[in-house]
């Protein structure tokens, strides 16, 4: 009797905010997956994030960085994965606009060396297999004050950043379309929760807040983003992965808009209650700066093709999803300390400094 192996899936950038979420899912929910973690550990990787899953039987990190072309290939003839699960990229828009070449690099040129692997072991048979590009609702652009991304939306990047992801989009699809390759893809909203590196609005504001630093409001605050519990994006992925049909697209939104001024209130408000500290003590932090190039004005996904075909929807509401999140990084120093040291103080010092 032939013995079945366990089925081996690749996630990329599993050592990040999203990855580390979807890799402790995968990795508790399903023993008969070998789950194999390739992070570069860039500034924005940490396997601290991964502690209490590392010594798992059915997990296995590799360190290498996707744009090396030669080494990805040679790992998907080790390894035969049975699918990819893509969300390794430079995910930050700021430093998109300081240093484009790198998002080039990782979200375009790593996004076909992954392509290439899969295309190549997997030999045009494609039966049992499965790509997945996870990727991000800012490739439709910007919305004005009324309606929702859909599925259907044209393309209308705007930072090197989003881009970056669209090109990849394009070429995800493009292998679909040209060779055959069973891809999936999804387009996510804003993510909020545990373990974001601290350069992104939500944890750099509550880390700030901790230490009476001034909040950096781009603009006047007006620009509005939709966001979701970073859980339930796994959750979303899980779900595509095993049940999306081969070739769609899939949008993932929480239906929970909000305008930065107002999710910044909210944050004060939850972290002064938190810490002790009397309501509207961090308020006065708040310091309206430079906006932006380029700044999106609005983001907000339309899911209904997820909810509707898959049945999927988020399971926190937003008020219990931000304490959760005050309180992680609250209760977080350690891990907020460790990523906050070193190279991000120069970072700091040349976003925010005059
Ligand atoms: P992140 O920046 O927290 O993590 C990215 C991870 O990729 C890190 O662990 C990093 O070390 C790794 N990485 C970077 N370059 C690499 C390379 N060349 N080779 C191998 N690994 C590399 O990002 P995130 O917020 O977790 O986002 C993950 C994915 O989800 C990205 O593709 C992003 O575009 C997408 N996304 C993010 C959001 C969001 O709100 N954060 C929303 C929608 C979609
Ligand atoms: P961010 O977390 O960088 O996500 P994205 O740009 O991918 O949506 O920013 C969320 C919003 O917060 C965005 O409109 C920019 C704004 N913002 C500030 O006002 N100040 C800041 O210091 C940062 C990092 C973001």
């Amino acid at each position: 009797m032939k013995i079945s192996r366990k089925s081996k899936i690749l996630v990329t950038g599993g050592a990040g905010f999203i990855g580390s979420h979807l890799v402790r899912l995968f990795v508790n929910k399903y023993p008969e997956y070998k789950i194999y973690n390739l992070d570069k550990l860039t500034y924005a990787g940490n396997l601290e994030n991964l502690k209490d899953i590392e010594d798992k039987p059915n997990y296995e990190f590799v360190r290498g960085d996707i744009v090396d072309g030669d080494f990805i290939l040679r790992l998907f003839q080790k390894e035969q994965f049975d699918g990819v699960i893509h969300l390794a990229a430079e995910s930050h828009v700021d430093s998109s606009i300081t240093n484009p070449m790198e998002f080039i690099m990782t979200n375009i040129v790593g996004t076909v060396n992954l392509l290439n692997a899969a295309k190549y072991i997997w030999q045009d048979n494609y039966q049992g297999k499965k790509f997945y590009h996870v990727s991000t609702d800012e490739v439709y652009g910007s919305l004005g004050d009324t309606g929702l991304f859909t599925e259907k939306t044209a393309y209308d990047p705007h930072s090197p950043y989003s881009a970056s992801k669209a090109s990849s989009d394009h070429l995800v699809r493009a292998y679909h379309d040209t060779f055959g390759l069973p891809i999936i893809i999804s387009n996510c909203s804003n993510n909020y929760g545990p373990n974001q590196f601290p350069e992104k609005l939500i944890p750099l504001f509550i880390n700030n807040i901790q230490n009476n630093k001034p909040l950096p409001v781009y603009g006047k605050g007006e620009n509005v983003r939709d966001w979701l519990y970073v859980i339930d994006h796994a959750k979303a992925i899980d779900l595509i992965y095993h049940k999306g049909t081969i070739g769609e697209i899939f949008n993932i939104g929480g239906n929970n808009e909000w305008k930065n001024i107002d999710l910044i209130k909210v944050l004060c408000k939850v972290t002064d209650k938190m810490l002790g500290r009397d309501l509207g003590t961090s308020e006065k932090l708040i310091t309206y700066v430079k906006d932006r190039a380029g700044h999106d004005l609005r983001y907000a996904i339309d899911s209904s093709k997820l909810q509707n075909e898959l049945g999927w929807e988020p399971s926190l509401q937003f008020e219990e999803g931000i304490e959760k999140t005050v309180k992680w990084y609250l209760d977080n120093q350690e891990w907020l300390e460790n990523v906050t040291s070193g190279d991000y103080q120069a970072y700091y010092e040349k976003q925010y400094g005059n």
